[in-house]
């Protein structure tokens, strides 16, 4: 199965941190184990936003070092049965090579029903490690034209490294402030921009932003979940229409 997942963007901050664990939980939630990688060398949040850092030895700098086993630098959540997370390290001059990173990954794959990389935003070698195990992508994007364009490269890359297989997120999506923008006359306009076929349209919550600081545990309370939910479902192949308006 093509069961290992890089989360990209073009722009930061579209939220690729935030639907990597959304998404982690929904999938979690469908009777799924769950490997996240955090290869945001230097910028690491996902042990933040998970409540791991107090927990994390080794990262994945160690791992590819030989500091530790693979093994050792995946840690168990406490708090969400069949999470587990691998951190990135926390110094930028620790970057991973795209083809050890790959072999690691390969090696503990089998483990789990999803492999879930969060890239750092661009294009740059740090993007690269993040894609290179990928069999798929997914690409989170605002609906606004720097974001939109950021994600056209970002596929564009990923085309170039074989992954054919890439999903548009469109995330923090607020329909009333769309629509005042005025940047694209409907949705339709914005996911032809990106050439990408969408798989999930994220409404803006702010609940999100405020769960994300304190631990998942509080997901299911805000609206966006369901929409997790689906994505998850149509990742595994099921037919779910998306509902939205163009
Ligand atoms: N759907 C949403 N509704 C409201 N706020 C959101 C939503 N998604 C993400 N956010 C908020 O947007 C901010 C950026 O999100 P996040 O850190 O996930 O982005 P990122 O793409 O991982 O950023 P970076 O490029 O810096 O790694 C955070 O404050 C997050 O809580
Ligand atoms: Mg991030």
């Amino acid at each position: 199965m093509d069961n290992v997942i890089v989360v990209a963007s073009g722009k930061g901050g579209t939220g690729k941190s935030t639907v990597c664990i959304c998404l982690s939980v929904a999938l979690i939630k469908q009777g799924k184990k769950i490997l996240l990688i955090d290869c945001d060398c230097g910028m690491r949040g996902l042990d933040i936003m998970l409540d791991m850092e107090q927990d994390i030895i080794f990262d994945a700098a160690d791992a590819v070092c030989g500091n530790c086993k693979f093994k050792d630098a995946i840690y168990k959540s406490k708090n969400n049965d069949n999470l587990y997370l691998m951190a990135a390290p926390f110094d930028a001059e620790n970057e991973l090579s795209p083809s050890v990173f790959k072999q690691l990954v390969n090696s503990v794959k089998e483990e789990f029903d999803f492999v879930i990389i969060d890239s750092p935003a661009g294009i740059g070698s740090g993007f690269v490690t993040a894609a290179a195990p990928a069999d798929r992508a997914l690409i989170v994007s605002n609906a606004e034209p720097t974001s939109v364009r950021g994600g056209i490269k970002v596929r564009h890359k990923l085309e170039m490294m074989g992954i054919s297989n890439i999903r548009l997120v469109i995330n923090r999506f607020d329909r009333k402030l769309f629509n005042q923008l005025g940047f694209y006359r409907d949705l339709d306009d914005v996911i032809d921009a990106t050439q990408t076929q969408l798989i999930a349209l994220v409404p803006f919550d702010i609940r999100i932003s405020v769960i994300m600081q304190r631990g998942v545990a509080g997901l299911n309370w805000c609206a966006a979940a369901s929409v997790f939910d689906c994505l998850a479902l149509r990742l595994e192949g099921k037919r779910i229409p998306l509902a939205y308006k163009g």
